[in-house]
């Protein structure tokens, strides 16, 4: 195992074109902040980077719906995502933007770098070309029919219907959505990176050299190296994005998914010129480890693409792991800007104010690492409700209460140490070395169940010792037990500073005895660390803590209610049908090119068909969900059994009309939660031109649970 000396952390940069919002954070934003302030409290040396990815097809689609320009687009989505995420305590050390100038400057640099290593491969390619504007088409520019679904709005990348990935040329009757005119193909010139050629080195750099990375990150990247790797493009005939420094290239910008990453590397050159540091050893020293966090949809990028630039170009390090999260949906339903289902961060600050540490601890809670997870108000309530206020702010409350009570808020001494108090050092003594594993292993979730549990260990010793009992009839042994406990509740406040900071700081200054006899400065500027925790020997008896008043209050069912009804009012108009065909990930931008290889569907194998148990299903039962337009519940027969399913087709059918009517299912899709309903399969239906569904069911009635093959 190395010694690092120094840590390069990046959270992927969100793309300018929409607030920020609760996936984003629980995906990669608060588990790089944790590590990242985890490190800094052992003293590590630190590079936290992010900043707003201001290009691609989604910024200018963005910009076409706002009636705006790309720039004034980015401009403001920036400046929204910078102060949203500052407020709510990320502690990057940069957060910049890829239209400034270094980056189009560095971007630009690594470009021609590679381009004159001769790793690039030039080819001519046929384009859709709008005619009438004068312009080659991005594939989310152009709609048409979905060869799969028949949907007829389907983009050039993808249906978002059925969720096929797609090559434009497969739309049956394209059409441009800028002009609405039928494209034509026109042949066009660009740069791709061989990624075949890095095959063999990617095998080997990790299938065995990062074998330990995370399951979900390894499986997606075996399985793109089994299938074999096709060369990219990384220019694209677009007018907005970072310019192809050469003068042939002229109209044409490096692909976003070129830049962006890049942008990791310029950040930190920005960083490093305004605080006089050196970015060099933070993207060039073998001893740095570089950990990106991200997203699962954006692994290839991180594990495939820009290692294989980085590679190419030489000079710089490699990531050393990409713990890169499922998706977190929202009551059941996946979240998605363009359709406006989210819990946007802006909003949620203005709802909860100073309750950052309340989202932080939920979405923490729930973190998808190993896979897709769901957020509901009602567990948001549960959690701050049943957890933080009644284990966390209670621990916290009585002893900050009894010491105040019976000592007039100072520090008392130990007076005589007990079995039980030799059994509290030796469970508290395990908790920072416990964390610090787990978040080392980016298995953050288990590791703020830890902390929880420091805090149970707290709430166990009072129980069992009962100071308030007590102290009429022996205050000397309550001196002890409210030492002891206000040294473990400086012991949290260390352990917690990555996960809850707001509190963190405030426990740290309400304690203010953590260093001896402290003047007023020294109490803000709160000196120890991680390595001095788990002791419960950082107060000193004497010394006074300030009443920090309660913590972490009740949320009420009618803060929750408003915050349902929010989001019934933000649900789409527009008939979307995930629940009938499965998620897929939001797709504001394009996430795949042209190489089928590296889509969100790639082709599959028979032994890939064969895993799904399709069946014919009697329906028995069905009925509309409270609170959705589009959900039905359904009580379905597979003959073996009996299931409740919940699928989107209520706007399709009345649940009288469908009863006894016979279904294809997907029997052995892994449970959801949609509506608080656990739905066990998926309903299969076909969607004609007209946007109605159809009903897949046998050419004549076969028995429940019959099997489709
Ligand atoms: O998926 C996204 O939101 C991208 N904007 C992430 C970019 S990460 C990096 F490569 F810049
Ligand atoms: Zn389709």
């Amino acid at each position: 195992m190395v010694d690092f000396k120094r840590y390069t952390v990046t959270a992927a940069l969100p793309y300018a074109n929409g607030p920020v919002h609760i996936g984003h954070i629980a995906g990669n934003f608060l588990p790089a902040d944790v590590y990242s302030r985890y490190l800094r409290a052992r003293g590590r040396d630190v590079l936290f980077v992010c900043g707003s990815d201001e290009h691609g097809v989604g910024i200018s689609i963005k910009a076409q719906q706002e009636g705006k320009t790309p720039k004034e687009v980015v401009d403001k989505y920036h400046e929204m995502m910078k102060k949203s995420l500052h407020e709510f305590g990320m502690s990057f050390d940069i957060y910049s933007r890829t239209s400034s100038k270094e980056h189009y400057q560095t971007a630009q640099d690594f470009f021609t770098n590679l381009l004159e290593k001769g790793i690039f491969e030039k080819k001519v390619s046929k384009q859709f070309y709008d005619v009438k504007l004068q312009q080659f088409l991005a594939d989310r520019y152009i709609y048409g029919s979905c060869p799969n679904c028949g949907y007829t709005h389907a983009y050039g990348d993808q249906c978002e219907r059925c969720g096929t990935s797609l090559d434009p040329m497969d739309l049956i009757e394209p059409k441009s959505a800028l002009s609405n005119e039928t494209p034509e193909l026109k042949e066009t010139e660009h740069w791709y990176l061989p990624l075949d050629k890095y095959e063999d080195w990617l095998k080997s750099w990790i299938l065995e050299n990062h074998s330990d990375w995370k399951a979900n990150v390894v499986g997606q990247c075996r399985s793109w190296l089994t299938q074999g790797l096709h060369a990219r493009a990384v220019t694209r005939d677009l007018d907005w994005g970072v310019p192809v420094p050469l003068k042939e290239a002229k109209g044409k910008v490096l692909y976003v998914w070129f830049d962006a990453p890049i942008g990791y590397i310029s950040m930190s050159k920005e960083w490093a010129a305004q605080t006089g540091k050196d970015w060099k050893p933070y993207w060039q020293s073998d001893d740095t480890k570089l950990v990106h966090f991200i997203g699962k949809d954006n692994i290839v990028f991180h594990c495939v693409i820009f290692p294989v630039m980085l590679k190419a170009h030489g000079d710089f390090i490699l990531p050393e792991n990409v713990p890169a999260n499922e998706f977190l949906n929202l009551e059941g339903d996946k979240i998605s800007t363009s359709r406006n289902w989210a819990v946007w961060l802006h909003e949620y600050l203005l709802d909860f104010a100073d309750k950052q540490d309340v989202l932080r601890y939920v979405l923490c809670a729930n973190a998808p690492e190993t896979k897709d997870n769901d957020f509901t108000w009602k567990d948001f309530q549960a959690k701050n409700n049943s957890e933080l206020v009644a284990i966390l702010g209670n621990l916290v409350n009585r002893i900050f209460v009894l010491t105040h009570k019976y000592y007039e808020d100072e520090i008392p001494a130990i007076t005589e140490v007990t079995e039980v108090e030799k059994t509290l050092m030796a469970d508290c003594a395990a908790y920072p070395q416990k964390i610090a594993g787990l978040i080392e292993e980016y298995k953050l979730r288990e590791a703020l169940q830890e902390l929880m549990n420091l805090a149970r260990v707290g709430n166990k010793y009072l129980t069992e010792t009962e100071p308030w009992k007590i102290f009429a009839t022996n205050p000397e042994r309550v001196k002890t037990i409210l030492h002891f406990g206000l040294q473990l509740i400086a012991d949290l406040s260390i352990l917690m500073e990555p996960f809850l900071p707001f509190t963190s700081i405030k426990l740290k200054n309400a304690l203010g005895g953590l260093t001896p006899n402290p003047s007023p400065k020294e109490r803000e500027m709160i000196s120890k660390n991680w390595d001095d925790a788990g002791h419960l020997n950082l107060l000193t008896a004497g010394n006074k803590i300030t009443q920090t008043g309660i913590l972490f209050e009740k949320i009420e069912d009618v803060a929750i209610a408003h915050q349902m009804e929010k989001l019934e009012q933000s649900r789409p108009k527009v008939e979307v049908t995930e629940a009938v065909v499965g998620g897929t990930p939001d797709t504001t931008e394009i996430k795949v090119g042209e190489s089928p290889t590296l889509a969100g569907k790639p082709e599959i194998t028979f032994d890939d068909f064969s895993k799904m148990d399709l069946r014919i299903a009697t329906i028995l039962a069905a009925e509309k969900i409270e609170k959705s337009d589009k959900l039905l519940k359904l009580e379905i027969d597979l003959g073996f059994e009996k299931r409740t399913i919940v699928s989107g087709i209520a706007k399709h059918f009345a649940p009288e009309e469908i009863i006894g009517k016979q279904v294809c299912i997907v029997a052995n899709l892994a449970p959801r939660k949609i509506m608080n309903i656990a739905s066990k399969g998926m309903v299969l239906m076909i969607e004609n031109q007209a946007g109605e569904l159809v009903m897949l069911n046998p050419e004549k009635e076969v028995e429940a649970g019959a099997k489709v093959s």
